[in-house]
């Protein structure tokens, strides 16, 4: 008589229990190598918040900025292993991967950020976020930095006055042979280190944009800086295919909304930052800004664009000319 009663009482509470039970939160770790205060940073903080806002005890979001969880040497290990979902790596860190997304390191390629953005948009360059999924790979979104800038400790004004110094690269053959086409050295090293590397004279000079330039208080270790506008530093959001896969239906599509709503405002953040970042350099006194006259910017551009061939066949012509067809007409 009693028996049933217990049975039912046993599965209430089984039932209950299963119920009540909240299930462990998906927990995505997003590393990143730069400060706070940059784009990528507030790109990152963005995300987080709007994870917590939008799918609470669902899904939970750890950032951890300025390489203190995984330099730009150990990203892409880290993420493939499963050890961190999401990372927003600079463009010219991906050639181990695909030789297309080269392209972005293209010397004088892009006129501005604007056409930069037009590219990314346009049916090529959202292919190119598809263009690792064999390799586990699936671009998210591209998140913007700016236009880069090269610095030294000594003025640059004209292609001959590199010659014969070392600049620090992000690892990027395209950028290596960038310096090589001006008669210096392009030295790859991982970005935590590059203060270090100036301060040193490791290294003589490197190329960056305002954001990090700042933020790495590179500053203190370049005398001079050259607003050349000669490249561009971008990132592709990035996690693996099979995280992203194997999220809940619902759950993707939330974070795919999430995505682009940090996007926004990075992207927004991004001009904001490297305007800024620029005053602040001139705040402290300890660098010349040397800008460029049409024709001396001219004379980097015949320098450095030979470039270009070298890559054309890995890359492809077609990615190239479409890229060029995002620059305002002349
Ligand atoms: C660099 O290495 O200079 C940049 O890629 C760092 C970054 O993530 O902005």
């Amino acid at each position: 008589m009693l028996r049933p009663l217990w049975n039912a009482l046993a599965f209430t509470l089984a039932f209950t229990t299963l119920g009540t039970a909240a299930a462990d939160p998906i927990v995505i770790k997003f590393s990143h190598v730069v400060g706070e205060q940059t784009p990528k940073g507030q790109g990152a903080l963005m995300f987080k918040k709007l994870v917590e806002e939008r799918l609470p005890g669902k899904v939970k979001v750890e950032v951890y900025p300025n390489s203190t969880l995984y330099g730009d040497d150990k990203e892409m290990e880290a993420l493939l292993l499963g050890d961190v979902q999401i990372i927003a790596r600079s463009l010219a860190k991906f050639e181990q991967y695909t030789r297309k997304v080269q392209l972005f390191d293209l010397p004088f390629l892009f006129d501005d950020i604007a056409a930069v953005d037009r590219f990314q948009q346009s049916p090529q360059g959202q292919q190119l976020l598809k263009s690792m999924e064999s390799k586990n790979i699936t671009g998210l979104a591209y998140w913007h930095n700016g236009m880069k800038q090269l610095s030294a400790t000594r003025p640059l004004r004209t292609p001959e006055d590199a010659r014969g110094l070392v600049f620090r690269v992000q690892t990027s053959a395209v950028l290596e042979e960038q310096f090589k086409a001006v008669g210096a050295k392009g030295q790859p090293m991982i970005f935590s280190v590059v203060y270090q590397g100036l301060r040193t004279g490791l290294v003589n000079g490197t190329e960056n944009t305002y954001s990090n330039f700042y933020n790495q208080k590179l500053h203190e270790v370049q005398k001079y800086v050259t607003e050349s506008n000669h490249g561009i530093l971008d990132y592709m959001l990035i996690t693996t295919s099979d995280f992203w896969n194997g999220l809940p239906p619902d759950i993707r599509a939330e974070l795919q909304k999430i995505v682009v709503e940090s996007t926004a405002h990075a992207n927004k953040e991004a001009e904001r930052f490297n305007q800024q970042d620029k005053q602040h350099v001139l705040d402290a006194k300890t660098t010349e800004i040397i800008t460029l006259t049409p024709q001396e910017r001219n004379a980097w551009r015949d320098k450095m664009k030979p470039v270009w061939a070298k890559f054309e066949k890995d890359i492809g012509p077609d990615l190239i000319q479409a890229a060029e067809a995002s620059n305002p007409a002349q």
